[in-house]
């Protein structure tokens, strides 16, 4: 049986008729940047997050981007952040001459560990960027705490958790300030790229508004150098239908998860953990394991998709080699040792069955 690690096309067949019959909407109406869809959406997105404000944009690394700049995070300042993540993390952090400083996570969640920030703050320390990974919030009570001490700012990455929650708050709005992704396999996921900022404050989220749109306010005066750095019209389209079923995606999301782990207990794999204090939405379902090449070569034969995130942690990049290389064993542990299985909310128990029984059969 092929298994992939989601299934957009079974997504899309399930929406068809009501994408196809509101893209062609936007396009007879020929309002395609910045156009009602868009406003819509952020309306939308915002409610539903619970979050005064939501600025789209074009993509989650624009966000985060859009993100540090308008929190005024400035170059030479330092950002404590995770290695155990996508690249766009720490990226955005150095696109303004800001400096990265990756601290260690936790084996359980595999989100930074806040008993390891305090080592990391120095008299630079600007922030910290917690990255809420594969859709579980990380510690956030901790890392308020630790901010609140210093008089740091926190700014999320949520591009793998639209919808999760903390204590019953959803993540994004848990910091100053929140940045996610609409890219296709995300769990609220587009037809191209797409992101967007969240915040609860009035004079950043005014700042992102206008650093999306070429540092513009009223049309043709430029307050500030801004981006183009738009949501597009049609991917607001698509957004605000997907948008609508997000609790249902997520919960059948986590229903798979639950399912893997009944059926992966007391075996060798160490399956992820579901702390009652939050809610899980489950962007990927990983797996620790030892011998992890071998066991991902076995499953990927049997037509089962596998894939590994992150097999090269971001403080062992090229990318980042002038940056201060600290010593973070769990993280290049979990890098040697994880591998992500297929979920997505149309995943049938006969589908999650067999990747457990071809899982449990695996020398
Ligand atoms: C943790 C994390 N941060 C940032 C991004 C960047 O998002 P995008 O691909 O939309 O630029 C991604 C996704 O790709 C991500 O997984």
């Amino acid at each position: 049986m092929n298994i992939p690690m989601v299934d957009l096309k079974g997504q899309y067949e399930s929406l068809k008729d009501e994408i196809d019959s509101s893209i062609l909407q936007a396009l007879s109406e020929t309002r395609f940047i910045l156009g009602p869809n868009v406003q819509s959406f952020d309306k939308e997105a915002a409610e539903y997050l619970g979050a005064k404000h939501a600025i789209s944009c074009a993509n989650g690394t624009d966000a985060l981007h859009l993100a540090l700049l308008a929190a005024g995070i400035q170059p030479g300042d330092e950002v404590i952040t995770t290695a155990f993540t996508f690249i766009a993390t720490a990226e955005a952090i150095r696109y303004i001459g800001a400096i990265p400083v990756f601290v260690d996570i936790q084996p359980q969640s595999l989100n930074i560990d806040p008993d390891r920030i305090r080592a990391a703050i120095t008299d630079k320390t600007r922030a910290i960027l917690p990255v809420h990974l594969f859709g579980q919030a990380a510690d956030m009570n901790e890392i308020q705490a630790i901010a609140d001490e210093f008089g740091l700012l926190i700014i999320e990455d949520c591009a793998q958790s639209f919808g999760a929650r903390y204590q019953g708050k959803t993540t994004g709005t848990l910091g100053c300030v929140g940045a996610f992704s609409f890219f296709p396999s995300k769990n609220l996921g587009c037809y191209g790229d797409g992101g967007m900022v969240t915040t609860n404050d009035d004079e950043l989220a005014s700042r992102v508004r206008m650093l999306r749109n070429h540092g513009s306010s009223k049309q043709y005066h430029h307050d500030v150098i801004g981006f183009n750095s738009r949501l597009d019209e049609l991917q607001a389209v698509i957004l605000r239908i997907k948008l609508k079923h997000i609790d249902d995606y997520n919960r059948k999301r986590l229903e798979v998860a639950r399912t893997y782990n009944q059926l992966l207990a007391g075996s060798r794999f160490t399956t992820p953990n579901i702390p009652p204090d939050r809610d899980h939405v489950f962007h990927q379902y990983t797996l620790l394991c030892d011998e992890r090449d071998k066991l991902r070569e076995t499953i990927l034969a049997q037509d089962i998709a596998c894939a590994v995130y992150y097999p090269i942690p971001l403080h062992q990049q090229q990318a980042f080699h002038d940056t201060e290389q600290p010593q973070l064993p769990v993280t290049e542990s979990v890098a040697q040792r994880c591998l992500s299985f297929p979920i997505f909310p149309e995943m049938t128990s006969a589908q999650i069955e067999t990747v457990c029984e071809a899982l449990l059969a695996a020398k």
